[in-house]
């Protein structure tokens, strides 16, 4: 490796998995090849909150030490980190001021200040912020892509502030740090998944990106190129699996071979005498039952899960806002008819998402790697920008001083 090139990893911490990516980013810092790639099964974690940190520990080392030797034995050095999980909250504030100047253009110190005050609005106890997301500015009530120097007696922005408890953010940390590695940032998981699967064109059209895992659901609204909400909804594939082995009395393994076999977002069979092997043909003990049964109990969780999403964004469904639709992308938005269920109930077109902006081999192909593929983008970016700027990113410096990690 040549000196001036910097090499970064992602890792996401999901549910099910536990992926680790790494790249190296071009001498001219203007693209990323991909190096390594390390996969783990997840343990210690239940819907993306850390329940046991030493085997969620080991679970995320076996996924970067084998990224590391995929990587022909390189260290991952600076780690940027997905986050999700219930406790990721976010909230939208706002800012006004009127214009000081006599002239009435909007100055610098207008800008900063209600930047500023958009950003004001404190995270709850023993929350620290993650991303300050900044909205559009508006100028006597119309959008404007940059103020400085334009007329007007108002302005006004707002900023969409995520925040995730500090405990957690604490654990995420120490289990990266415990490896010698550092953390250099943090990125909201949906963010991630967002960045790999649509176009800066499809964000200012307007385009809902949603993340189904295993255990949580990570989406994230953009309206003219601005994210408007996000969240995390701790339901996922798992929970499908989990009605399955308990409704047809199976093990939870069992139970996820058979929802990969025959579940459904959308109930499709007609006929109430059409069954199937529980186990799979020929298997000793096995039964068999209604094909019919089988895909009521995905599609009724699957669209819990959408009706939930949609109660969370209310008044943000606005289909002429939302040109581009919703963009599926997770493991668990593989289950066929997923599509079809987002459209019904969110009243938007819907497709699953591709991997658009990075070349990725037939590995990272599949929802699974979104996350981890666009936080790596994420971690190019900022590495890029660093570098040229030499600045370090502020918030999350804040953020390790509070959890007393800096
Ligand atoms: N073809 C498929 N059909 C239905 N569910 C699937 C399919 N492939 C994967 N899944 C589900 O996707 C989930 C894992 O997705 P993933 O995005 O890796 O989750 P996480 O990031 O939370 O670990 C599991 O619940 C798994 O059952
Ligand atoms: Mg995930």
């Amino acid at each position: 490796v040549p000196s001036h090139s910097r090499i970064i990893t992602a890792v996401e911490i999901g549910t099910s998995k536990t992926a680790a990516l790494m790249g190296e980013l071009s001498v001219d810092n203007q693209s990323l090849n991909i190096i390594g790639f390390g996969l783990s099964p997840t343990r210690g974690v239940s819907k993306g909150v850390i329940t046991d940190i030493t085997l969620a520990g080991e679970s995320t080392h076996a996924a970067i030490e084998s990224a590391e030797k995929n990587a022909g034995c390189m260290s991952a050095e600076g780690v940027f980190l997905a986050l999700t999980g219930g406790h990721v909250r976010g909230y939208a504030n706002s800012g006004i001021v009127e214009i000081q100047s006599k002239e009435g253009t909007v100055s610098q110190s207008d800008i900063e200040s209600v930047t500023n005050q958009s950003r004001m609005r404190p995270p709850p106890d023993e929350h620290a912020v993650i991303h300050f997301i900044q909205g559009p500015y508006i100028l006597d009530g119309k959008p404007v892509d940059q103020p400085l120097r334009m007329r007007g007696r108002r302005l006004e922005s707002t900023c969409w502030i995520t925040y995730a408890r500090t405990t957690q953010l604490a654990h995420s940390i120490s289990m990266i740090n415990d490896y010698g590695l550092r953390v250099c940032d943090i990125i909201l998981s949906s963010l991630g998944s967002a960045q790999s699967v649509t176009t800066r064109e499809e964000r200012r059209h307007g385009v809902l990106v949603v993340d189904i895992g295993a255990g949580t659901t990570d989406y994230v609204l953009y309206r003219n190129g601005f994210v408007v909400s996000t969240g995390v909804i701790p339901v996922g594939g798992q929970h499908v699996t989990n009605d399955l082995s308990l409704a047809l009395q199976i093990t939870p393994q069992q139970a996820e071979a058979l929802k990969l076999r025959c579940g459904r977002a959308v109930m499709q069979c007609k006929d109430r005498n059409e069954r199937v092997w529980r186990l799979g043909e020929r298997s000793i003990g096995d039964k068999e039952v209604p094909l019919m049964s089988i895909e009521r109990v995905c599609a009724v969780r699957m669209e819990e899960l959408f009706t939930i999403l949609k109660q969370n964004l209310e008044a943000h469904l606005i289909p002429e806002a939302i040109n581009v639709g919703v963009v599926l992308t997770g493991g668990a938005s593989r289950m066929p008819g997923v599509e079809q269920l987002a459209s019904s109930v969110l009243g938007l077109p819907a497709r699953l998402g591709e991997h658009l902006s990075m070349p990725v081999n037939g590995d990272l192909q599949g929802g699974q790697y979104s996350t981890v593929l666009g936080v790596l983008q994420y971690g190019m970016l900022e590495t890029a920008s660093r570098l040229r700027t030499k600045r370090t990113s502020s918030i999350f410096h804040s953020v390790m001083k509070t959890l007393k990690l800096a």
